[in-house]
């Protein structure tokens, strides 16, 4: 279906050329002025310049050929050249009818469905998840959820970093902790044994405590970053230990993940493009993009319309060892030749930019990747305490997802018992039901790129911009939908969405209308916060209706089963949203 805006050009636009002017200056825009109208046409202005004639003179000319088009209430001509559009009630009615007839809502498909890979996630084994990754996982999940509605075809990749100094320590540790274990043996041979060496619980004490060891400790630090070269070299006791780690590790992961309701399609890690580096630098090398510089080999990737300095990217140090950058392009590699994507977005903090930068440019300028595919950097801002400073736990550390998560659905645990809305035995569950909504839709609903502040109180709010007052909203419909489905005397004939009734019910019918909008320029400036804006917006008009209208008082009970039906659009509309943003909606709260 086409948006409602764009129908609305099409007709302005015919009056344009029908009275001889330029057609294309008839684009409909929302109105700014919503107590006047609500869509306007700016065109006369730029006319007046084409005709040298007043403003005002063509906007006439317009609205006179506009009067009689019946998906027009009311049209008008207004100083200095404003056209001003009042959709009328039926055409409006008409058009929510075919959206609630489209199992898409409406929403037109993409031109071309691309094949997407998003990269987020990108948690590190064995090293705790922070609220970076919370981040990422958050906005990520959204993206590949709205690029899948859309049409696309995505594949959601985890990206786990498994391959860094942290798996050097660990073995460090490990060997001056458990001596005994096999795989230290030079020359390690046979079989590892099944069982890991440790449980989640272990591992989790003994990075931070080998991490911290190495920062005191000068002859354990190199001990740990030789283990990690050897590691990289194929050790075969070492790569038993890393395997140990990965599996202990991944378990855990999915578990935490699966709590934020987020998925990966796949489970790709850093070590996965170990194999393509050395061909890759090979052909870096051969087509004389890579050369050596300060003993590391560098391709350049500075253009000249750069402001700031954007150094080479490094391929490899002079000990020869990779970095992360060698890392991401032998991922592009991999990503190639499995998927061949149109597009590549990267959700990561939005620290990490010049790396990416170096890195799509080098994809690029040596045809990793094809000139046409898009390699797209979504960075998000930094998650802040009240303090403004980067969030921590209330000892000092970073702050552990769990107990993120746990200390958000503990407080409206509390909430919903004052209120005593739900039994107890429901509360728990519904509790981290909407600690979960508060949580992502508290991240959400800014622009990614702006640090916000982590505020529970405000985030657990029913009332404002949180994800408990859409689901509050949502709740309400579903229970007078209960109340109605309940009433004795309903009517019985086909429920029709009607022309609206009242003031509040148009506005509602319109905000409705624009769910398309929404949904796409989400998708296009790769901004969830779009639906975000647009969800609230919705739940306002919908409360405001819903205050002043007497739904099962009424009386007329044709008009009674087309509000019913207008509730049903409403909550299918947001339900479909907030399944996007990631979260889902009690049945009560
Ligand atoms: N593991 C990295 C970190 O914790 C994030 C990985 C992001 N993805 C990527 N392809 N580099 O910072």
């Amino acid at each position: 279906m086409k948006k409602l805006m764009d129908l609305i050009t099409e007709v302005v636009e015919q009056g344009f050329e029908a009275c001889g002017y330029e057609k294309s200056l008839g684009k409909a825009t929302l109105s700014n002025r919503p107590d006047l109208c609500e869509y306007q046409c700016n065109g006369a202005m730029g006319g007046a310049r084409l005709y040298h004639k007043a403003p005002i003179m063509i906007a006439n000319d317009v609205v006179a050929k506009l009067a009689d088009r019946d998906c027009f209430e009311e049209v008008t001509a207004v100083n200095p050249g404003f056209i001003n559009l009042k959709v009328s009630g039926s055409f409006l009615a008409g058009y929510l009818a075919e959206m609630d007839a489209s199992e898409r809502l409406g929403i037109p498909e993409p031109e071309k469905k691309e094949t997407i890979v998003i990269d987020y996630g990108g948690a590190n084994v064995a090293k705790p998840l922070h609220v970076g990754h919370l981040r990422s996982a958050i906005i990520g999940e959204s993206m590949k959820r709205l690029s899948r509605f859309l049409g696309h075809e995505v594949i959601g990749d985890v990206h786990l970093g498994d391959w860094g100094l942290q798996m050097g320590l660990i073995i460090e540790e490990l060997k001056d902790r458990q001596p005994e274990l096999p795989y230290f043996d030079e020359g390690f041979t046979g079989e590892y044994p099944n069982e890991a060496p440790f449980t989640i619980g272990e591992l989790e004490e003994i990075y931070p405590a080998a991490s911290a060891r190495s920062k005191t400790d000068e002859a354990f630090a190199k001990r740990a970053h030789d283990a990690t070269f050897k590691l990289q070299n194929g050790d075969r006791g070492y790569l038993a230990i890393w395997n140990h780690i990965l599996n202990v590790s991944v378990a855990d992961l999915k578990k935490n993940y699966g709590r934020l309701n987020v998925t990966f399609d796949i489970w790709k890690k850093e070590s996965d493009a170990q194999p393509y580096i050395p061909e890759m630098v090979q052909m870096m090398k051969d087509r004389g993009f890579a050369y050596e510089s300060q003993g590391a080999l560098v391709v350049d990737v500075k253009e000249e319309a750069d402001t700031k300095e954007v150094p080479p990217c490094i391929l490899l140090k002079s000990d020869g060892a990779t970095l992360y950058s060698t890392t991401d392009l032998a991922t592009l590699v991999e990503r190639e030749k499995l998927f061949k994507p149109d597009r590549v977005l990267y959700v990561v903090d939005k620290r990490q930019a010049l790396h990416f930068t170096q890195v799509f440019r080098c994809a690029k300028k040596t045809g990793i990747v094809r000139p046409e595919t898009e390699l797209n950097f979504l960075g998000f801002g930094t998650m802040n305490g009240k303090d403004g400073k980067p969030f921590k736990t209330r000892d000092g550390g970073v702050m552990r997802l769990e107990y993120l998560i746990k200390e958000i659905s503990d407080a409206v645990y509390e909430k919903i018992m004052e209120n005593r809305s739900v039994d107890e035995s429901d509360a728990r569950r519904t509790a981290e039901i909407i600690g979960l909504a508060a949580l992502k839709y508290g991240d959400l609903s800014n622009q990614a790129s702006k640090d916000y502040v982590f505020d529970v109180d405000r985030f657990i709010s029913f009332e404002g911009d949180t994800g408990p007052y859409i689901l509050y909203t949502i709740v309400r419909i579903k229970s007078i939908q209960a109340k109605y489905e309940a009433l004795e005397d309903k009517f019985t004939g086909k429920a029709e969405l009607l022309p609206a009734a009242s003031e509040s019910e148009k506005e509602l019918q319109l905000m409705l209308s624009r769910v398309s909008d929404a949904v796409l320029s989400a998708f296009e400036e790769q901004a969830p916060h779009k639906i975000c804006q647009y969800i609230y917006d919705l739940s306002n008009a919908f409360n405001r209706f819903y205050h002043e209208t007497r739904i099962l008082a009424e009386e007329d009970k044709e008009r009674q089963a087309a509000y019913i039906r207008l509730l049903s659009l409403t909550r299918r509309i947001l339900e479909t949203c907030i399944d996007l943003l990631g979260f889902e909606a009690p049945d009560r709260m």
